[in-house]
């Protein structure tokens, strides 16, 4: 969950650190700090909040040198504080390191290290690595790191400096990312390529288990046993303007706005001739054909894109599919066998509850799919199959394309599978007829928030003067049925994470089993009552509230009587699609109105507190 970063070469460290890093800090932005090497020292400069922070201190108080490291950090073992920030070193001040991940035998470790007269500072789980590699040290940083991180237990990446040998950098894995970028006479190690993209588009990226010795202006990988790993690197093909906010506000807006072209992209490449393609899978058609049962496997927004998948599976291919979120998948002795495709679904591809599934899956004889947006990623290298969404690095924390991208490439993957399956026939033709209409679609349901003065943060005001008025008392409901009831999680979890508000989401026949309860004139609620098998059902549901006192913001399909309706509130129309399509659509309202509130309440939007891109501890 923490973003570290190293660099070797002929420029000034520190502005490389600091520039890597601020493409690092959706990874964790509790604290932020570099360690560079100046004759024969260590200098450190560390500092509690976000890296504006620690830029801030830098103005006053540079680091000087052509190596260094550096650390944002998503804070888990000791309170974000100057002290608990990375860079960590020796009790000699001969070693930094930076670390991600968390070192379970920390305790032992500590323990050891204190009776032979280490002296901890911190509260961190990592510094246990700067004494350990320090312990380890006998005049070969590659030697130490070694033997240090085979007595690690845990996850990391780490990147490790010695004073006394300035141009080296050491990094390694276990569970965490790494990859190395190759300069022109200059080396990188990071959590993502992002932080490297500016420099170089020659990425390697670093397998488990691996040690990367970077010095004399060459690198050398190293495999689990020692062995010299030779490996070509891989050259990225997309841009890190594609990384910027290109002149958006926020990047959950441009990122949202960047929704049409995405499909567009996907259509323009996973549909030829008519036909859905998906040239990466690997996995045989055959087998395919025999599997029995899918489980889909995923956390937060990506789950809830899951059981839209699980909607549109069970109902065009007819086979039965169970979701389950990551966090509690491995820990229910779950029944899949080898007549189970397992379908794992994440953003960075590092999430580690869904990396865990992943295995506990493949120990199981089932075959993995994975359904990811980055390339290379530990879940989309440790599957048996992958499909990428590429939907462009997603950077605000909150996840919108990449939750739309997932759930269009799950609208693909169940007719590519109805096909094999052989429940679909001639209906492919129709399907990508309608198919086709999304990127319009979303570009027409788009065009009206292109102006700062919408009608979504008309309504996001008037909450926020309620919300005051009434003395912090509102909260959301989100309500919906079928295929949308995710899009009511999703829309719930998008309001909390950056507005801070509480938010449920229910399927609308769930009100009178409890929810209903909760109505007076306080809570908003969002009911998702588009053209649908159930939309006169959702109707009497938006009168049970309105009876109660609620207020209702519908989401309806454009030409309902509802944007008529006086005593509703408040009513956003999207295009008038058939029900099965309307997810995505239905999911871009519940983004903006999620971003607009946030806006209103003037929260840090792409930094919610608390919370990081990329979650890779369990
Ligand atoms: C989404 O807005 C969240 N930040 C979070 O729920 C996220 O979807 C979840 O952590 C899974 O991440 P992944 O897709 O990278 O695996």
């Amino acid at each position: 969950m923490c973003g570290i970063i190293g660099y070797t070469g002929r420029r000034n460290a520190e502005q490389v650190l600091v520039k890597g890093l601020s493409r690092l800090e959706y990874r964790g932005y509790d604290s932020a700090g570099i360690a560079v090497i100046n004759k024969g020292d260590i200098q450190i400069r560390k500092k509690q909040g976000k890296l504006s922070v620690l830029m801030d201190e830098l103005s006053h108080n540079p680091a000087k040198g052509t190596t260094g490291i550096g650390h944002t950090r998503w804070a888990t073992h000791g309170v974000p504080n100057d002290v608990n920030a990375h860079p960590h070193v020796d009790s000699g001040r001969n070693i930094a390191i930076v670390h991600n991940g968390i070192i379970e035998n920390y305790k032992e470790i500590r323990k050891r290290l204190q009776a032979k007269g280490y002296e901890f500072v911190s509260g961190t789980d990592s510094e246990n690595i700067a004494h350990l590699v320090s312990d380890c040290y006998a005049g070969d940083l590659y030697k130490a790191v070694k033997k240090a991180v085979s007595m690690l237990k845990g996850s990391f990446a780490i990147v490790v400096i010695h004073r006394e040998e300035p141009g080296r950098i050491v990094g390694a894995r276990k569970d965490s990312p790494l990859v190395a970028g190759l300069g022109d006479g200059e080396y990188f190690l990071a959590s993502d390529i992002p932080a490297v993209l500016e420099y170089t588009r020659d990425v390697i990226y670093v397998e488990n288990g691996e040690i990367v010795d970077i010095k004399d202006g060459g690198i050398t990988i190293y495999g689990s046993g020692g062995k010299i790993e030779r490996r070509d690197p891989t050259a990225i093909k997309w841009d890190i303007s594609q990384a910027e906010k290109k002149g958006y506000k926020h990047f959950m807006l441009k990122e949202i706005f960047e929704q049409p072209g995405i499909i567009r992209n996907m259509l323009a490449e996973r549909v030829r001739k008519g036909k859905i393609k998906f040239e990466e899978l690997a996995i045989p058609e055959k087998d395919l054909k025999r599997i029995k049962r899918i489980s889909v496997v995923a956390c937060g927004t990506a789950y809830h894109a899951g059981l839209i998948g699980k909607y549109l599976i069970e109902k065009i291919a007819r086979v039965p599919v169970w979701v389950d979120q990551a966090s509690e998948f491995r820990y229910r002795d779950p029944l899949v066998d080898k007549d189970t495709l397992v379908i794992v679904i994440s953003q960075s591809g590092e999430t580690a509850d869904t990396l865990a599934a992943l295995r506990e899956a493949k120990r199981k004889g089932a075959a993995v799919l994975a359904v990811c947006n980055v390339l290379g990623s530990s879940i989309a290298r440790e599957a048996d199959g992958v499909i990428y969404t590429h939907a462009g690095p997603e950077i605000a924390v909150a996840s919108t394309k990449a939750y739309t991208a997932q759930i269009a490439i799950l609208h693909l993957f169940t007719y590519f599978f109805a096909g094999i399956k052989g429940t679909v026939g001639k209906e492919e033709k129709g399907f990508l007829r309608e198919f086709r209409k999304l990127p319009g679609n979303l570009d027409k349901l788009l065009g009206p928030y292109h102006s700062a003065k919408n009608r979504l943060a008309g309504y996001a005001a008037e909450f926020h003067e309620y919300y005051l008025a009434r003395n912090n008392k509102s909260c959301f409901l989100y309500l919906a049925r079928n295929i949308n009831y995710p899009n009511a999680l999703e829309g719930a979890l998008k309001l909390k994470e950056i507005s801070y508000i509480s938010a449920e989401g229910y399927p609308a026949g769930e009100m009178k089993h409890g929810p209903i309860a909760l109505i007076d004139e306080n809570p908003w609620v969002v009911c998702v009552a588009t053209n649908a098998q159930t939309h006169e059902k959702m109707l009497s549901n938006i009168q049970e509230i309105k009876a109660r006192g609620g207020i209702v913001i519908a989401i309806v399909s454009e030409g309902d009587d509802l944007l008529r309706d006086e005593s509703i509130n408040y009513a956003i129309e999207i295009p008038r699609v058939p029900e099965i399509f309307s997810p995505e659509l239905v999911a871009v309202p519940l983004q903006l109105l999620a971003y607009y509130v946030a806006g209103e309440f003037g929260y840090d939007i792409d930094k919610p507190r608390n919370l990081a891109k990329s979650v890779t501890v369990e």
